[in-house]
């Protein structure tokens, strides 16, 4: 399989963390987004392997469930030839009271090249990039962010739209307790995107608002001005009291179903970062149908983890080299 060149996005490029969206330019994003779209043809389709990142190691510290990041960014390092190493909090060292940074530090030790993190506690990758010497990825950080999940939404709306700028794009649901939500917001605006932030009142800040954003309660009134709607599950688990009065009555007002699916644009693209509970934010025949697009975005996953893996350890070879990239 032949070796992409990917040099030129890789001198533009001096990140040796990803942490989050809302730090990084529109340039920035769009050379992630390059990178990602070539390793995909490149991998035909993500499936095939290339021997770009040979003799290095990634390693996964997941502190809460995951069944897409944690299975997508192993995907992405063995597909560019890196070795990986998974670890769990159940079953671990932590419940003897070794602390988040000195397990971190003791998996580092170990020699591995990108420490690869999801935590409920928001902040903790980027702890990690200052105490660990070697690059870090935030897999989700609490309520905080997510970004190869906004990533890999972003490259989803540009491989069936060309561009970002100018488009409607619609973050429907938990809005309050979504790391998803929160890295789309910062990278669809960067990318020119116009974003609708729409759910429940106890469920969308009122800052958004102030912040420039397009604040909306009723998805039927906003729903045939929408491109893409990005449907967010509602995290029972982030919440100390329910925040709407049932079930029932969220998914009455806010799932995307078959009737409202004839309200919408003729080319409208169906997201969702998944888990999805079909009933509540989304029905089978929505999530099934033909405007879907959620397993391409899973699909898509892998690329943009192999973009990020790319691009972060060329930033940390020319850094330990001695040249440029930021520490
Ligand atoms: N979208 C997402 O983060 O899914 P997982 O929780 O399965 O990783």
């Amino acid at each position: 399989m032949n070796v992409p060149d990917l040099t030129s996005f890789a001198e533009r490029w001096d990140r040796r963390h990803l942490l989050d969206l809302e730090s990084l330019s529109a340039e920035e994003i769009t050379i992630l987004l390059d990178v990602a779209s070539r390793l995909k043809e490149a991998t035909e389709g993500c499936r095939r392997k290339l021997s770009l990142l040979s003799g290095k190691t990634c390693a996964n510290l997941f502190f809460e469930n995951s069944t897409r990041t944690r299975n997508s960014f192993s995907l992405a390092a063995k597909r560019l030839g890196a070795d990986t190493v998974e670890f769990g909090s159940s079953g671990s060292s932590t419940a003897k009271g070794e602390t988040f940074a000195d397990t971190a530090k003791t998996i580092e030790a170990m020699g591995v090249d990108w420490v690869v993190t999801r935590h409920g506690t928001p902040g903790t990758p980027n702890l990690l990039a200052r105490e660990l010497g070697c690059c870090v990825l935030n897999a989700g950080d609490g309520p905080h962010e997510h970004p190869t999940q906004g990533l890999l939404d972003l490259l989803t709306i540009r491989q069936h739209r060309g561009s970002l700028d100018g488009l409607t794009v619609a973050l429907v649901g938990d809005i309050a307790h979504s790391r998803t939500a929160r890295s789309n917001i910062w990278g669809l605006k960067r990318m020119g995107a116009h974003v609708i932030i729409c759910g429940p009142p106890t469920l969308v800040s009122p800052r958004w608002q102030e912040l420039g954003f397009e604040v909306a309660h009723h998805l039927d009134e906003i729903l045939p001005r929408c491109d893409v709607l990005n449907l967010l599950r509602i995290q029972f688990e982030r919440q100390h009291a329910r925040p709407f009065p049932s079930v029932r009555e969220y998914a009455a007002l806010y799932a995307m179903n078959a009737v409202r699916m004839r309200q919408a644009k003729e080319n409208i693209l169906i997201m969702a970062p998944g888990p999805i509970n079909r009933g509540v934010e989304i029905t089978p025949e929505v999530a099934d149908g033909p405007h879907s697009v959620i397993l391409e975005q899973v699909t898509n996953g892998i690329a943009v983890r192999m973009s990020a893996l790319y691009l972060l350890s060329a930033a940390d070879d020319r850094y330990r080299s001695g040249n440029q990239a930021s520490a």
